[in-house]
């Protein structure tokens, strides 16, 4: 982008966000405060970005003649995925075209759409270290593949799917035929493959947030965050904090990994790269070409939060990494069905020195949903830690009446 233009102007800079969830909602409040024009799509009214966007539109992503069509009729500069679940071939059609620019590029969307691709990348073409696994069509090959290839414990993931749904570990061969079905049950589309994975018994696990920005000449520069841990129940992220410490030798080997699959993802943008980590010894994960939730901690943390800098970074504008404080992130769950929610405890829970807090606003509340965050920063990611679980559980979810 040579200029901005100014939103609802002939001249303005579009951008459409496909995915309006959480992410989507604070990518586009980024967006906005640099005088862009907003365009919110999620599958479903009211969704938190769809509230802060210009402009709301309501369709199937994963069908792509709506979203074809609702391009054509839109006409964004830009078009930013915030989920997987998109009809990527059409963002490839678009991008071939030349009409838009797809964030980071369509191709990016299409590798990490399903873990076939992206494994595949990581670990055949860049020889990247990566779990051991094997990708199985049915539970016969799921049998053999363990006995023959992985072994136990072993991990069974459905090919698409995201928050550890239908996902399972497991220890013997008793369990096999059970996280066979159970991921054919959580996979977002009916689909008769899985991918087994070896178990990794890491140290610990963290997200690399990746920033590919334009530096002062143009040119394509990379840069990274300070490492984010984190805690998944389930698969889903529960607690996150920043800068988790990493010796020397794997905090070399992190970056050059994350470097490393980045630049062959290509385009501009944030990426959130999920590595393991065994004393100096780093193993990819997996991928996201867009903001992270675990990094939803550097709106505490760093001085440019990861939406800011997805945002600079896709308009080709300056980024900067730099960390204010140690801080720490935990998810506020719905712990209720309801379509009528109520939280309490908001004063109390802000009057927690050095705290935030962000309620999602989304309109529907389901006990594992995530409808909120807290945020805080101390002297140490310990102490920060402490202060946002006690934050977030300050905070009562409730149906109201
Ligand atoms: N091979 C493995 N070895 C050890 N732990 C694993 C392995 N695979 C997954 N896990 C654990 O399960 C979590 C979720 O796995 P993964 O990221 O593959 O699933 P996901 O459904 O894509 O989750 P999300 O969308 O939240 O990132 C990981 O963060 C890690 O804690
Ligand atoms: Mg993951």
């Amino acid at each position: 982008m040579k200029s901005l233009g100014t939103p609802l102007s002939p001249a303005a800079t579009r951008v459409m966000l496909l995915g309006a969830g959480e992410l989507g909602k604070e990518v586009i409040i980024a967006l906005q405060r640099l005088g862009v024009e907003t365009i919110a799509v999620d599958r479903y009214e009211n969704a938190p970005g769809h509230q802060v966007a210009h402009h709301a539109f309501v369709i199937d992503m994963r069908d792509a003649k709506a979203l074809t069509a609702l391009i054509e009729q839109v006409k964004p500069h830009f078009i930013v995925p915030e989920i997987e679940a998109i009809a990527t071939d059409a963002l490839a059609a678009v991008e071939a075209a030349g009409t838009a620019r797809v964030v980071p590029m369509a191709r990016a969307t299409q590798l990490t759409m399903d873990r076939e691709g992206i494994r595949r990348l990581a670990a055949e073409t860049l020889g990247l270290p990566t779990s051991p696994y094997k990708f199985c069509n049915t539970l016969d090959e799921l049998k053999a593949a363990i006995q023959d290839h992985i072994g136990y414990p072993c991990v069974i993931k459905p090919l698409m799917s995201s928050s550890g749904k239908g996902q399972s570990k497991i220890s013997g061969s008793d369990d096999i035929e059970k996280a066979w079905h159970y991921a054919m049950e959580g996979g977002r589309v009916s689909q008769q493959r899985v991918i087994v994975e070896g178990f990794i018994d890491f140290d610990y696990e963290i997200t690399l947030l990746t920033v590919r920005s334009l530096d002062a000449e143009g040119k394509v520069q990379t840069s990274f965050c300070a490492p984010i841990g984190h805690k998944q129940v389930d698969g889903d992220y529960v607690e996150s904090w920043q800068p988790h410490p990493m010796s020397q030798a794997a905090l070399e080997s992190a970056q050059h990994i994350a470097a490393s699959i980045t630049q062959d993802l290509g385009g501009q943008g944030i990426f959130g790269v999920e590595l393991f980590v065994k004393g100096d010894q780093v193993w990819f994960s997996e991928v996201s070409p867009r903001p992270h939730d675990t990094g939803m901690v550097t709106m505490v943390t760093q001085r440019q939060n990861e939406f800011e800098l997805h945002a600079r970074a896709i308009l080709g504008l300056p980024v900067s990494t730099a960390l204010l404080a140690p801080g720490a992130s935990a998810v506020i769950y719905g712990g209720v069905d309801s379509k009528n929610v109520n939280f309490d405890g908001v004063a109390e829970a802000l009057s927690i020195p050095q705290s935030d807090l962000r309620l999602f606003g989304k309109p529907e509340s389901f006990t594992k949903r995530r409808m909120g965050v807290a945020l805080a920063y101390d002297d140490t990611v310990e102490a920060a830690r402490e202060r946002a679980k006690k934050i977030a559980a300050t905070v009562r979810v409730s149906a109201a009446e």
